[in-house]
């Protein structure tokens, strides 16, 4: 298994509505999340998109437990979401600050729905169906709009809240999304 490079903001892959999986428990797909883990943790990320390497499949991963570079997050359950649906349930919307691993060195203030149901399956094709909030909605949010060609830097609303981490954060403190 391998550390893949992660795509950056400019690059055309970032920018394309990923395929919908059909076929699940596959090698292909066993070996593809374990480059996504293998990435990801090299990198102390939240979560990673497949598109994010290059793979234009409806594939994303997130979790986090106590991570000292975000240490005000509450802890996410580590998951593979294969096809995912999310429905936001009631209007209400939060902002906080979120990065990306296809944005480095930026954060930036996003808001999200609160709370969310998200559905799909793991790769085993075991369905998935959670009711979240906060932080785990967030994060969900984030890795999906990935799977639509979206990067968060398209959904701040105040562009003055947007800008390079070691300036807005000189004491290296924050809770991101990447
Ligand atoms: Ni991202």
């Amino acid at each position: 298994m391998a550390i893949r490079p992660v795509l950056r903001m400019g690059d055309m892959h970032l920018l394309r509505r990923s395929d919908e999986l059909i076929y699940f428990d596959t090698p292909e797909l066993h070996a593809l999340l374990a480059d996504m883990r293998d990435t990801m943790n090299a990198l102390d990320g939240v979560g990673l998109a497949a598109p994010q390497i290059g793979v234009g499949l409806r594939v994303v991963i997130f979790g986090m437990r106590h991570n000292p570079r975000y240490p005000d997050a509450e802890p996410v359950p580590d998951t593979v979401l294969l096809n995912p649906l999310i429905t936001p349930l009631g209007d209400d919307t939060e902002e906080d600050w979120e990065g990306c691993l296809s944005v480095p060195g930026m954060r930036g203030m996003v808001p999200r729905f609160k709370n969310v149901r998200y559905q799909g399956c793991d790769e085993y094709g075991a369905l998935i169906d959670r009711t979240v909030s906060g932080f785990h909605a967030r994060v969900v949010q984030h890795e999906c709009d990935h799977l639509d060609g979206i990067l968060y830097p398209m959904r701040i609303k105040n562009m003055r809240l947007f800008g390079f981490q070691d300036v807005l954060f000189p004491d290296g403190k924050t809770k991101i999304t990447d």
